[in-house]
């Protein structure tokens, strides 16, 4: 194998410039390496896709129920990252002489075994253990396609898998510390639901599920075997009532009226500015709701599902901008009642079309001067500049979830006044549920 013009000893008038070749993607022998065909590569993608898309799953049916808040925050989070590394797969598959793409299809059966005990897992523990058990394994795979695949050749998907490979080292470890805390907290006080025994011997299935597989990557050779399922045997049942930790009290307390304190004159900027890192934090909600649509909504085109999630994350980022807020001004946030009532009523009393008409009528309702720009100018002459750059962020995330309400929301409707009316009215049918709690105390 020739690997540098040096080697070539040929006569020529021209010397090779010092500089990168190949575009600097790899040497020469790299560039020779036998790599892969177009249809190994994409059979490998396709289990990647998969994996990345239960583990989007089977995070985000967990952001409702999870009692810890921070938890939520990182399954709404690599939620959304997984999301996003399922749809760069898809539109490299899409650039690979694929049609009809088959990206819904199972690629193998123990990989679905695989995902569906995580899903199932009955606590946090196990599924922490479970679904970063599956992440570090889709990293290891990921890096193995990139020493495998020619890289000049199959450059497109070295781009992409590199970066997943990079990202998915971050979530691995996320996962991890997430799990050491866990542990602790559980030693501490919440009761266990598996013996250790009973977790190891679903660790040792999950483990011979990906044997059977032969790996995430199906490179390695396939060892068959009985695979009995144990967490799965009983099918996953989605839980939408909001869960809150401890730091979260009185949670049914409906009492603060933000908007009336927020438009009343006789207050400063600088009060009103807390106000705003309550609303903030409050919208804990907003992820605890939405992933009951995502989850109870199946069958739309993907980017439906990429989108929603983006919007998921983006109102988990907006509680940490309230917390943060707090954190800034030296204040416990969980001294103040934040309330849940808004998650809990709509996921137990409206259809998943019903609660995102809710979403989108408050969001649409955001987007007149005395929405989101009014926070923003609150918080500008609070003089807070921390405020005022979480609200910019905010308000601009806002104007990007009222498009993501048009493309996904409105088209069920004749018109956009249609669209909203229905919002309206699925609203007003969760209000007057408010009195009902009142009287139960
Ligand atoms: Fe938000
Ligand atoms: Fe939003």
């Amino acid at each position: 194998m020739t690997t540098s013009y040096e080697e070539l000893n040929v006569e020529s008038n021209y010397p090779t410039p010092r500089i990168p070749p190949l575009a600097g993607l790899c040497d020469f022998e790299a560039a020779q390496r036998p790599g892969l065909s177009v249809a190994q590569c994409v059979e490998w993608h396709k289990r990647h896709h998969y994996l990345f898309c239960r583990l989007h799953g089977i995070l985000t049916a967990r952001v409702t129920a999870e009692p810890i808040y921070e938890l939520k925050t990182i399954f709404s989070h690599h939620a959304y990252l997984f999301a996003e590394h399922a749809t760069a797969i898809r539109t490299r598959v899409s650039e690979m002489r694929e049609p009809p793409l088959g990206l819904e299809e199972v690629p193998h059966s123990a990989l679905q075994l695989l995902c569906d005990e995580v899903l199932c897992a009955p606590t946090t523990e196990a599924l922490l253990v479970g679904a970063y058990t599956v992440v570090s394994e889709l990293c290891r795979s990921l890096e193995c396609y990139k020493e495998t695949t020619n890289p000049l050749a199959d450059a497109p998907s070295v781009r992409i898998v590199r970066f997943a490979s990079f990202e998915l080292r971050e979530i691995s470890n996320v996962g991890y510390d997430a799990l050491l805390g866990v542990r602790a907290l559980s030693g501490e006080r919440s009761p266990q639901h598996h013996s250790r025994d009973q977790l190891e011997e679903w660790q040792r299935l999950l483990q011979n599920c990906l044997l059977a597989a032969g790996g995430v990557s199906g490179q390695e050779t396939q060892q068959s075997q009985e695979l009995t399922p144990i967490f799965s045997a009983t099918p996953y049942e989605f839980d939408p009532v909001p869960k809150r930790d401890a730091r979260f009290h009185d949670s049914y307390n409906g009492g603060v009226n933000p908007e009336a304190f927020l438009y009343d004159e006789r207050f400063a900027p600088q009060d009103k500015v807390l106000m705003l890192f309550y609303k903030r934090l409050r919208e804990i909600d907003v992820p605890e709701m939405m992933a009951s649509i995502i989850h109870q909504t199946p069958g739309k085109p993907w980017k439906f599902y990429r989108d929603m999630s983006r919007q998921l994350w983006d109102e988990a980022r907006h509680a940490m901008l309230g917390e943060v807020g707090f954190v800034s001004q030296g204040l416990d946030w969980s001294k103040i009642p934040i309330n849940f009532t808004w998650s809990l009523n709509l996921n137990t009393q409206l259809t998943p079309q019903e609660r995102h008409a809710v979403l989108f009528f408050i969001e649409q309702g955001l987007m007149p001067r005395n929405g989101k720009r009014y926070e923003w100018e609150v918080a500008q002459a609070s003089g807070i500049p921390l405020a005022t750059l979480f609200q910019d962020f905010d308000w601009a995330d806002e104007v990007l979830h009222s498009q993501i309400g048009r493309e996904w929301y409105v088209p069920d409707f004749p018109n956009l006044t249609a669209a909203l009316d229905y919002g309206d009215r699925c609203w007003s049918k969760v209000m007057s549920h408010w009195r009902r709690y009142l009287e139960q105390g």
